[in-house]
């Protein structure tokens, strides 16, 4: 809350980040029609939050700012197995995790911020979040109905080990 400059820099990186990852599964997995569409609306919210967080920070007449790399999801990513078909479900499960988190950190944002229309917006952020999570969570059931729940244990296992080492910092994550 002492710079919110920074956490909102950092979160428009977030959201650039979100539609990028979502469109880059439909780069590997285009003949996977659900998945396809899915993403696509998905990769849509995303760049319309980045919209939204963009016309915030205008509002505020903040600086931008470069995106200087994701210690967090790369900390992630390191988890994800080379080979198919468990790539895909361990994609899928960390920006599930992702997501998950997102919402979290959003949602504390919401209750928190100082003005009325960032606190709406800070919510309304949350929730999509969270439906984002869910559709990450259906693909994943739909692409690995035996494994994908312990594999999904798993992931948020390690990812609350991840963020447990990480130093605090005015960052979503
Ligand atoms: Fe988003
Ligand atoms: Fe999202």
């Amino acid at each position: 809350m002492s710079d919110l400059d920074t956490v909102h820099a950092d979160h428009l990186h977030c959201e650039r980040k979100a539609a990028q990852s979502a469109l880059s599964l439909i780069r590997s997995y285009p003949e996977r029609s659900d998945l396809v569409t899915q993403m696509a609306r998905l990769a849509h919210d995303e760049t319309r939050h980045v919209v939204q967080v963009s016309q915030l920070m205008h509002r505020r007449g903040q600086p931008a700012a470069y995106d200087f790399g994701d210690d967090y999801a790369a900390a992630l990513r390191e988890h994800i197995r080379k080979r198919e078909p468990e790539r895909l479900l361990d994609r899928l499960l960390v920006f599930a995790v992702i997501e998950g988190r997102s919402a979290e950190r959003l949602g504390l944002l919401a209750g928190a911020l100082p003005d009325d229309q960032a606190r709406g917006l800070y919510a309304s952020l949350a929730s999509a979040e969270v439906r984002h999570r869910d559709i990450f969570l259906s693909l994943a059931r739909d692409a690995a109905p035996a494994t994908w729940r312990e594999r999904a244990s798993e992931l948020v296992a390690i990812e609350g080990d991840v963020l447990a080492n990480r130093e605090i910092i005015p960052r979503i994550h």
